[in-house]
């Protein structure tokens, strides 16, 4: 490896992607980040990782941040380093829909193009991340920032980053083992034309709604009929929240990403503490233990530095 610098830090935010009817093309950056710093160091690969999500997360090279690092590395066709430090601090809760995988995918690609000399540009870095996801929405939203269309061309991908006005969203995190394979797996593989056009008239008035900051239109058009359904049957206390939500005067909810948090569009800031512990309160009323967040949505995507 040509070492470019011998360290850097890479700062990536949560994410909430889908926004409802915008399966696996919406996605929005909130202000939650989870912190990388990369050291080319010592020998082999060597993981820290502190803070509340740790649990069961990796401290060798089969971390995702770690798998990541070198996969950008043989991209480029150079050797991995003879010594790699990766420390995580962990401030996004793991396997939750809030896009962790994707912090830890993104820091893995942009440390190792900065300890690289760049090689890559920013469109490369997020096919490369999506490939390694799986799924493109939290990778974009994650890179670019704020709110962002991603749609596949051929081998490519196509993004659109949104201004938004501020967004402020209320979430409960339950307390339930999910993993986005098993949610994409229970999903069906087919669709009818009435639900695709059901959605896909959806898509362009979410977004429409977040740009003009219109919760009236939001309220109307957070609807889905391709993937949520079938996830909130694996979401125990799933929709006693959504219905708490709602009747704490959240404007939409949503399933985030594929679950098992669900994501509440709050019309004003100082709302969204209390929709997010209502939201929470009614999962644990279901027997599940859950958090509340409430958080901005984050114009700012990732960002590395040295
Ligand atoms: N679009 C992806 C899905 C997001 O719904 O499976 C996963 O967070």
């Amino acid at each position: 490896m040509n070492a470019a610098g011998s360290s850097c830090r890479v700062r990536v935010p949560a994410t909430t992607a889908n926004l409802g009817p915008g399966f696996d093309c919406l996605g929005l950056a909130l202000d939650l980040w989870n912190d990388v710093t990369f050291a080319l160091e010592g020998h082999g690969v060597a993981v820290s990782v502190e803070g509340e999500y740790t649990e069961g997360l990796p401290r060798d090279e089969s971390n995702l941040v770690a798998q990541s690092f070198l996969r950008l590395c043989e991209e480029a066709g150079k050797a991995p380093p003879a010594g790699l430090r990766i420390d995580c601090r962990v401030r996004v809760p793991l396997s939750s829909g809030l896009g962790s995988s994707s912090t830890a995918v993104a820091a893995g690609v942009l440390g190792a193009n900065e300890l690289l000399g760049r090689p890559f540009g920013l469109d490369r870095l997020l096919e490369l991340a999506a490939d390694i996801e799986g799924h493109p929405d939290n990778v974009a939203a994650a890179l670019l920032g704020g709110l962002t269309i991603v749609v596949r061309k051929g081998d490519a991908l196509l993004t659109k980053k949104i201004l938004v006005p501020e967004v402020n969203v209320a979430l409960a995190v339950p307390d339930l083992a999910f993993s986005t394979k098993s949610a994409r797996a229970g999903l069906p593989t087919q669709v009818s034309m009435q639900d695709a056009v059901f959605n896909l008239g959806r898509i362009p008035l979410v977004v429409e709604a977040l740009r003009t900051g219109d919760y009236e239109l939001l309220s109307q058009v957070m609807e889905d009929r391709l993937h949520q359904a079938a996830r909130i049957k694996l979401i125990r206390g799933g929709p006693a929240a959504w219905i708490a939500a709602q009747r704490a005067g959240a404007a939409a909810v949503a399933i985030s990403g594929s679950g098992p948090s669900l994501v509440a569009f709050v019309r004003l800031a100082a709302d969204a503490a209390r929709i997010a512990r209502e939201m929470a309160a009614a999962f644990e009323e279901e027997g599940v233990a859950a958090r509340p967040l409430w958080l901005a949505a984050s114009a700012a995507g990732a960002t590395v530095s040295v």
